[in-house]
């Protein structure tokens, strides 16, 4: 790729990057890579007008697209829920850190110095932070418009780079990664198995893949949040935002003060796991608010057993594949193993 406008400072704010192999060329807006498959260029059109003003040349690619198949609606959706959310409750907290290292478990901070990676989905950059202190040069990849959190949460470390790109036709080299993981994405894609499938072939042979999935859930509040997603996937976001902060305000009072009470007496401990979502008693209410949002909005969500994630890694070839269950709350796990060469 080539870059075709020039930087200010050492960093292009605005421009495009164009292959010398097929000519297409690619914005650069806000800094970021928008590197985003055709079904999505009537999107970025619409909320980067100013720039295709400055620089009509670079219409003809982004004029292309707004494919209207089934594929490219739920595309969309993806798009437009996670740009809101991720816009909307960006917020960097220093306890991120922690919730980091208890994803990637038994990955460890010492894991990441001085090697090339890659944050598939990176959301607001809240794990690209911590995987760039930790030593590690990293690129996040996001198909929303997250992109702009992600920069502006990250842009103080040089080894921090946010590119707007699809998981599954991502704008980088196969081979190309020391690891990659990808943390609460793979079971909001309409075909998760091919996006992991996508991601091993740019970890280079030898290095470390990392995923963390929905394992199987029930109990009340899914079944509550099941029949809500009926209504509240198809809701404005300002309106379904103050919903979660209602919703918010209910957890405090009726799981989260509760829990805080009752699990400092032995003998109600027990009563108090059974709160619904209590380990959120711990996060600040706006946390509370966004997780409600993101469980409500999001257009597609699988729930994966343990033979099913082992199928992913047959199929890639994983070696030493680790299938771990993490609970807390719900269920999910964590997928670790070693690109085969
Ligand atoms: C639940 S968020 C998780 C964000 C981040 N990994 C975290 O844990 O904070 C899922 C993210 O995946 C991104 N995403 C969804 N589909 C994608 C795709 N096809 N390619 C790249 N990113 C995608 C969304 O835009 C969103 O930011």
């Amino acid at each position: 790729m080539r870059k075709l406008y020039e930087a200010r400072d050492d960093e292009t704010v605005e421009g495009a990057l164009r292959c010398p192999r097929c000519g297409a060329a690619y914005p650069i807006i806000d800094h970021i890579p928008r590197m985003l498959p055709e079904d999505l260029a009537g999107e970025m059109r619409a909320l980067n007008q100013g720039f295709f003003a400055r620089h009509p040349g670079l219409l003809s690619r982004a004029q292309k697209g707004d494919g209207n198949s089934e594929s490219a609606r739920a595309l969309k959706r993806t798009f437009r829920s996670f740009s809101f959310q991720w816009n909307a409750f960006g917020d960097m907290y220093g306890f991120w850190e922690d919730n980091f290292l208890d994803y990637v478990e038994p990955l460890t901070p010492e894991f990441f110095e001085g090697k090339l990676g890659c944050d598939a989905g990176c959301g607001f950059g809240r794990h690209l932070r911590y995987a760039v202190e930790y030593g590690a040069e990293v690129v996040g990849l996001d198909l929303s418009e997250a992109v702009l959190a992600a920069y502006r949460n990250t842009r103080d470390n040089p080894r921090a780079h946010v590119v707007q790109g699809d998981i599954y036709r991502p704008p980088f080299a196969p081979k190309t990664f020391d690891f990659l993981y990808s943390i609460g994405v793979l079971h909001h894609l309409p075909d998760p198995m091919a996006g992991f499938c996508s991601l091993v072939r740019y970890v280079k042979p030898g290095g470390r893949l990392f995923a963390w999935v929905y394992g199987p859930r029930g109990g009340v509040s899914e079944s509550v949040t099941r029949a809500l997603r009926r209504a509240t996937t198809r809701m404005d976001y300002r309106l379904l935002r103050a919903l979660c902060v209602a919703l918010a305000v209910g957890l405090r009072l009726f799981s989260h003060y509760p829990y805080r009470l009752l699990s400092k007496v032995p003998a109600l401990a027990g009563l108090a796991q059974r709160l619904p979502i209590h380990d959120h008693h711990r996060y600040p209410f706006r946390v509370v608010v966004a997780d409600a949002f993101d469980r409500l909005s999001v257009p597609l969500v699988r729930y994966y057993s343990r033979d099913e994630l082992r199928r992913w890694c047959e199929s890639t070839g994983l070696v030493d594949p680790q299938i771990r269950r993490r609970f807390r709350n719900n269920e999910s796990w964590r997928v670790l193993g070693t690109v085969p060469a």
